[in-house]
């Protein structure tokens, strides 16, 4: 009864230039592993369910890439949107369309762009999560302990009613605080990240949008009589058109009354930017993170990260803390503490060329 959803039709815009809207972080291989994020995240689910239980939910503009890269994957896997909704409509049509298949499926949901480091603590978390969430009508949602005040995550106040000896209650969830609500949090202890990786009985997820998201639930309960039909693709890409776009985090986790929390830690991180790949990457002893390594000479240089695939010789002199990366035709050089101007760079390349 386990299924995954795996939600891969986001844009990643803070990768720059290797993320693109037309091949975003999650069909990159940022670190240079030999896989890319949604391949790692779908051979994680390999050893939690089924492999015909994996669903992903994409952008049809991905579907391509979700392909190509994931062979073992059928069409009737690959759930397409033909607009970008956010995450509430992802994990709408995964969810009652699996519910449709099987009304006692449970669900994980995760990200497709996410890197985990120890893959067996993982599965454990999202196996004890299944188990519990077979057992009760609750939502659940894995919890990173925060080590700073990051606006770009929810944050998760818990008490100490515990759900199956590990899983908090949670009393408060705010999805993307400002910095000065993210410090105090912080600050308080009893917060934890959101991971965006969810686990929920088809049934309480349901019930869920039912209660919090009544439009939406029309939308894709009304569908219910073309799953798994030929006209399947046609409906829903009518139906996307009506959806708002809003992401489940704000739309059902931020109110739902029934959300537990498993802190827990696998080594993870969301690679939301460059400076967070330079944390994971191999450095050398000067504290240079070379990504791929071939044709990189650099002299009285440190604390860089480069990557710059391909043909050309690349040579830094005198260079500190700066991340210089090349892709698509563009090269950035960038200071590391400056790469919040990302975001607004890529906004105006956009508008200029
Ligand atoms: N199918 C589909 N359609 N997938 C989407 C869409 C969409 O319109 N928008 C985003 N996604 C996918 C992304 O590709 C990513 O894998 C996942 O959904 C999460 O979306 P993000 O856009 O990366 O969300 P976020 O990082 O801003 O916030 C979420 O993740 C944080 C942890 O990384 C939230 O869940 C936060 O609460 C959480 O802390
Ligand atoms: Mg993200």
């Amino acid at each position: 009864n386990y299924y995954a959803i795996i939600m891969a039709g986001g844009i990643g815009s803070r990768f720059w230039p290797i993320s693109r809207t037309s091949h975003p972080k999650q069909f990159i291989d940022i670190l240079g592993t030999g896989k890319t994020l949604i391949q790692q995240t779908y051979d994680r689910f390999l050893k939690i369910c089924p492999q015909e239980n994996i669903y992903i939910v994409t952008n049809e503009n991905y579907s391509d890439l979700v392909k190509t890269q994931l062979p073992g994957i059928s069409d009737h896997q690959i759930l397409t949107e033909p607009v970008m909704r956010n995450t509430a409509p992802c994990v709408a049509y995964g969810s009652f369309k699996i519910e449709n298949l099987n009304p006692d499926a449970i669900l994980a949901v995760a990200p497709s762009d996410s890197l985990i480091l120890d893959e067996p603590k993982y599965i454990e978390s999202v196996n004890l999560s299944m188990e519990t969430a077979a057992k009760n009508d609750c939502l659940i949602t894995l919890g990173i302990k925060p080590s700073r005040p990051d606006t770009g995550y929810g944050y998760i106040q818990y008490n100490d009613q515990l759900l199956n000896g590990d899983f908090h209650k949670v009393k408060t969830f705010t999805e993307k605080p400002s910095l000065d609500i993210a410090k105090t949090f912080l600050q308080s202890g009893d917060f934890l990240w959101n991971a965006g990786i969810f686990v929920w009985s088809a049934k309480s997820i349901v019930k869920a949008f039912e209660k919090y998201l009544p439009d939406m639930t029309d939308i894709f309960a009304d569908a219910r009589s073309v799953y798994n039909t030929e006209n399947e693709r046609q409906h829903i890409s009518n139906a996307y058109q009506q959806c708002t776009n809003i992401s489940i985090d704000y739309g059902i986790m931020e109110k739902a009354d029934n959300v537990y929390v498993l802190p827990s830690e696998f080594g993870w991180s969301d690679l939301g930017t460059w400076t967070s790949v330079y944390q994971l990457a191999e450095k050398d002893y000067v504290g240079n993170a070379v990504i791929p390594s071939e044709k990189v000479i650099m002299y009285d240089s440190s604390n860089c990260m480069v990557n710059v695939p391909g043909e050309k010789l690349v040579v830094l002199q005198g260079m500190h803390d700066f991340i210089v990366v090349e892709a698509n035709n563009t090269l950035m050089i960038c200071p590391r503490d400056q790469e919040q101007s990302v975001k607004q760079i890529v906004a105006d390349v956009k508008q200029k060329f």
